[in-house]
Order: structure tokens, then C-alpha cells, then sequence
């Protein structure tokens, strides 16, 4: 919901008031009430507003919306005294975001130079082996090399270019459950084990299934690669107050040193001999693409990956 103003907003009802009673969002969302309190910085701007919503009308008493208040001047004073920082990281986050549009442009005329000239490879490939049954091996081997290079072009792509994903209603529990099963196998085979931790009642995300489980099973395999023998993967998802599923993959392994934690997720970033580095890209690519987000944050003795998606309808 966008009602960016300078003075603070409380809408009891947003049914009946002026500034909502026409926006679909209140109907789709199921929003009774709102409060907003604007964050401005000394130098006058309007950095955003500290919303909270409620489905019921009159749903906020004095109390609460003195809460909101002094949160709101706690988190303004945060950030006047922080801005530096904050203008920081924007700054690099859209610097970042230009160099990958660029590297992206790059990629699409590429992979259309590579591609084709692939496709008659392979078909001179299958057209010379065809009839020396003894050289069997070698198709096979120079076959799969192909493909290897074809499914490399399009994770560049998939990692580069923003992606447009066919979206349907899904169970959320039936995104996440077979990724992790089809993982499951992997696992054990180098004695990790993987627990599953979902809260009753998951709601219903308006998806593409294949492209979500494709993110975590690259979150997944990533955990995988980072314990060097037995250790553990935990996976949680829970809905949080901001009407949001998020999907939370925590491993024990070496996990992610200070230093590189910016670089991780940006096209080719690897620490790997035969890491692509567009397991991330690609993943933050598509999560991105469906309103939602993905942050990477050193925990304890590991790593842990978030992942965030609007809710479509609660169950
Ligand atoms: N769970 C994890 N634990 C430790 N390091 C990780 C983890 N996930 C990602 N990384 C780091 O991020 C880098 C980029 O990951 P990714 O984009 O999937 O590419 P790749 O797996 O091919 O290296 C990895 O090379 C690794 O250094
Ligand atoms: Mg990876």
C-alpha cells in the first residue's frame, strides 16, 4: 500500500475512508485498518513510511499507536544518525543492479552467437558418428559437453535477464516439500542430514512452482557443498506479520567470510574450482521477479538463506 504523505496517517476503517475506499488492495489484501508514521531525516526527505495494517476496522487503540509513534522516531533516529551507511548500500545495491543489466544485454546477444552455431555442431556431431559404432563413447562425451555449454548459456541468461515467470495459485507446503525430497537422496549419500520444520496451515503463493523449487534446490545444493562431511540442513517456513511466506535453509557448514558476503549472489562470484557462480544470480533473479526476496546472512557456524514471498490467500 502506497500512501506516502509528510504527517502521520490513521485509517480506522479504510472501507469508508476517502483515501482507500477505492483501492483494490484493501479488498484483495483483506485490510481493515492502517496507521503510517512518515521517516524524515534532518535534511528533510522522506525516506518512507512505518506502516502496520490489520484486517479488522478500529483495530488499533491509543496504546498501539503510541507504540507505532515512538517506534517510528526510534527507527528516524536510527537512520539520521546512520544515513551515511544506509545512502551507502543503495547506492552499490543500484550500482550492482546496473552492472548485471549491462552483463545481461551481453548475455542475450551471446547466447544467441553460441547457441546457434551449437545446434549445427550437435548436428554434425550425431551426422559424423553415425555410422562407426566403436566412436559410441566419444558422441556420448562430446554430446554432453554440448549440453553442459547449452545449459550454462541459459543459467547466464536465467541470471542476467529479468525473468518472467508464469504465475499459478500454489500450495506453498507443495513448492517446498518435493525440493527438498529430490534432495534428500543427495544428502544422505554424504551423511548430512536435512530436517524439515514448516508451520501448519502454509498459505497459498501465487507462483511458478518449477522456477521457486529450482531456487531451492540451488540453496540446498549450495548447503550441500559448503559442509565438507556429516553436518546439518534445517529447513523452516512460517508466514511473518508483513503477510509474507518466508523460507529459511540454515546449514553448519564452513560458512561465508565477512569479507565476501557482499560479493555472494552477483553473476560468476564463485570461491569454488568448479562453481558456474549463477546458482544465486539466477535464484535472486527469479525471486525477484515474483515480489519477493532473497538475503544470504553468516549465522553462528554457518550459513543462512532467507527467502521471502508475498502471500496470495491465508489458509
Ligand atoms: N550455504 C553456503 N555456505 C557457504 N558458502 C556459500 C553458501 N551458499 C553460497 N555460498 C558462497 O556463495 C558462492 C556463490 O554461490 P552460487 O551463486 O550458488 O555459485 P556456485 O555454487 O556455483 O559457486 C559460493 O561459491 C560460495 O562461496
Ligand atoms: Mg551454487
Amino acid at each position: 500500500m502506497n500512501l506516502v504523505g509528510r504527517e502521520p496517517l490513521i485509517i480506522n476503517n479504510t472501507l469508508q475512508h476517502k483515501l482507500t475506499k477505492d483501492m483494490s488492495i484493501i479488498y484483495e489484501e483483506k485490510v481493515g485498518s492502517y496507521l503510517g508514521f512518515p521517516i524524515i531525516l534532518h535534511d528533510g526527505t522522506l525516506f518512507g513510511t512505518l506502516c502496520a495494517i490489520d484486517t479488522v476496522p478500529y483495530s488499533f487503540d491509543d496504546e498501539e499507536i503510541e507504540i507505532m509513534k515512538s517506534l517510528s522516531r526510534i527507527l528516524t533516529n536510527y537512520l539520521n544518525d546512520n544515513i551515511g551507511l544506509v545512502a551507502f548500500s543503495k547506492i552499490e545495491e543500484e550500482r550492482q543492479l546496473e552492472k548485471v543489466e549491462a552483463i545481461g544485454k551481453m548475455a542475450s546477444g551471446l547466447a544467441h552467437e553460441i547457441g546457434n552455431p551449437m545446434q549445427s555442431i550437435k548436428g554434425f556431431i550425431q551426422y559424423v558418428f553415425k555410422d562407426s559404432n566403436h566412436n559410441k563413447d566419444f558422441q556420448r562425451i562430446v554430446m554432453n559437453e554440448i549440453t553442459r555449454v547449452e545449459e550454462l548459456i541459459s543459467e547466464f541468461v536465467l541470471a542476467t535477464q529479468p525473468s518472467s515467470p508464469v504465475i499459478q495459485m500454489n500450495n506453498a507446503i507443495d513448492v517446498i516439500l518435493p525440493s527438498v525430497e529430490r534432495i534428500k537422496s543427495e544428502a544422505y549419500a554424504k551423511g548430512i542430514s536435512i530436517t524439515c520444520s514448516l508451520e501448519d496451515h502454509l498459505p497459498i503463493i501465487n507462483v511458478e512452482a518449477s522456477q521457486i523449487q529450482k531456487v531451492i534446490m540451488n540453496v540446498l545444493r549450495n548447503s550441500l557443498e559448503a559442509i565438507e562431511q556429516e553436518g546439518s540442513i534445517r529447513v523452516v517456513a512460517y508466514r511473518d506479520p508483513f503477510h509474507f511466506l518466508v523460507i529459511e535453509v540454515s546449514d553448519n557448514g564452513r560458512g561465508i567470510p565477512a569479507g565476501i558476503i557482499k560479493k555472494v549472489g552477483y553473476p560468476f562470484f564463485t570461491t569454488k574450482d568448479y562453481g558456474t557462480g549463477l546458482g544465486l544470480s539466477v535464484s535472486k533473479n527469479i525471486i525477484r521477479a515474483h515480489g519477493g526476496t532473497l538475503n544470504i546472512e553468516s549465522v553462528g557456524n554457518g550459513t543462512k538463506v532467507s527467502i521471502r514471498l508475498p502471500i496470495a490467500i491465508e489458509k
